[in-house]
């Protein structure tokens, strides 16, 4: 796998980023690992498929996207929003410490993780709004050029199996992700093994962005991330196209009116890329 980082660099920084952006409790679950276990914890994150989900995950995804909202000098009093986040809470828990009292708003379909996300972020400084739906509708919820940046937090692949389980009428909002999951990695598989990804899911993607684009402010910044879970690895999801989800977004939004890529250093641009609307 290419590394999502330096270990090097990492773990030289990982105490002092756990002390910033975990909250008490996670950081006696820190404290009580051996330093060498934090580091083989941070090496299995950086170079292989993620296994195990531990409190350092928490902290390096925290503090990178921390470094985010650094390097585009985000103001104080910031608006994001982040889509498809499912319940994964990294955004929300970073945002509450470096932008407290701004505005957190997320799209998201599926509702048993929307609920499972407001009960993983209550108590935060926050004004949280939730939009259950489509975020390819998300004009009728947001004011144009409302939002200071959008966020995919690992959902580039989530919403490309969205959109081809709505293809497929299977149900990606009523039901449990991880039941369906097997049947999105099919899809996956025939739609490599057909050669089709690009024909059923690049359009209705452009789409999405277009849309996303209006809410975003002039300047504003579309970034994603991504990174692999074994799991999925395990149940059969094309390997290479996990991997290069990002380079693949890349190639299906060459060109997109509107907004151009920018790039931020020290983000690895197999695991990264920023859009900046113009
Ligand atoms: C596995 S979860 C989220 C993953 C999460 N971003 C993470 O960090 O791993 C996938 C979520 O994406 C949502 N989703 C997929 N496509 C979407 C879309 N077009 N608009 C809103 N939510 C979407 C699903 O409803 C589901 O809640």
């Amino acid at each position: 796998m290419i590394p999502l980082d330096d270990v090097d660099k990492w773990y030289p920084l990982v105490n002092e980023r756990a002390q910033r952006f975990l909250s008490e409790q996670e950081r006696e679950q820190y404290r009580s690992l051996p330093q060498n276990e934090v580091e083989h914890q941070l090496k299995l994150l950086l170079e292989c498929p993620i296994a195990h989900f531990t409190v350092v995950n928490e902290v390096y995804f925290r503090a990178r996207w921390a470094e985010v909202f650094e390097a585009l000098q985000l103001g104080d009093d910031l608006t994001l929003l982040e889509v498809a986040s499912g319940d994964a809470d990294m955004v929300p828990q970073v945002m509450a410490r470096t932008h407290p009292n701004s505005t957190y708003i997320t799209a998201n379909m599926n509702k048993s993780l929307t609920a499972s996300l407001l009960q993983k972020t209550l108590g935060l400084p926050l004004h949280m709004k939730i939009i259950e739906e489509d975020a390819a509708y998300l004009e009728k919820h947001l004011p144009s050029g409302s939002v200071d940046i959008i966020v995919f937090q690992h959902a580039v692949n989530d919403i490309i199996q969205a959109i081809l389980c709505e293809q497929a009428g299977i149900d990606t909002i009523h039901t449990d992700w991880m039941e369906t999951l097997p049947a999105m990695i099919k899809l996956l598989q025939q739609e490599v093994a057909s050669g089709t990804l690009e024909v059923h899911a690049r359009q209705p993607f452009i789409a999405l962005i277009h849309t996303l684009l209006k809410s975003l402010r002039t300047d504003g910044v579309i970034a994603m991330n991504h990174y692999m879970f074994q799991l999925d690895l395990d149940w059969g999801y094309p390997a290479d196209l996990f991997e290069n989800i990002i380079p693949l977004a890349r190639r299906w939004l060459n060109g997109i009116q509107g907004c151009e890529e920018i790039f931020i250093p020290g983000f690895d641009r197999q695991w990264w890329i920023f859009l900046q609307k113009r």
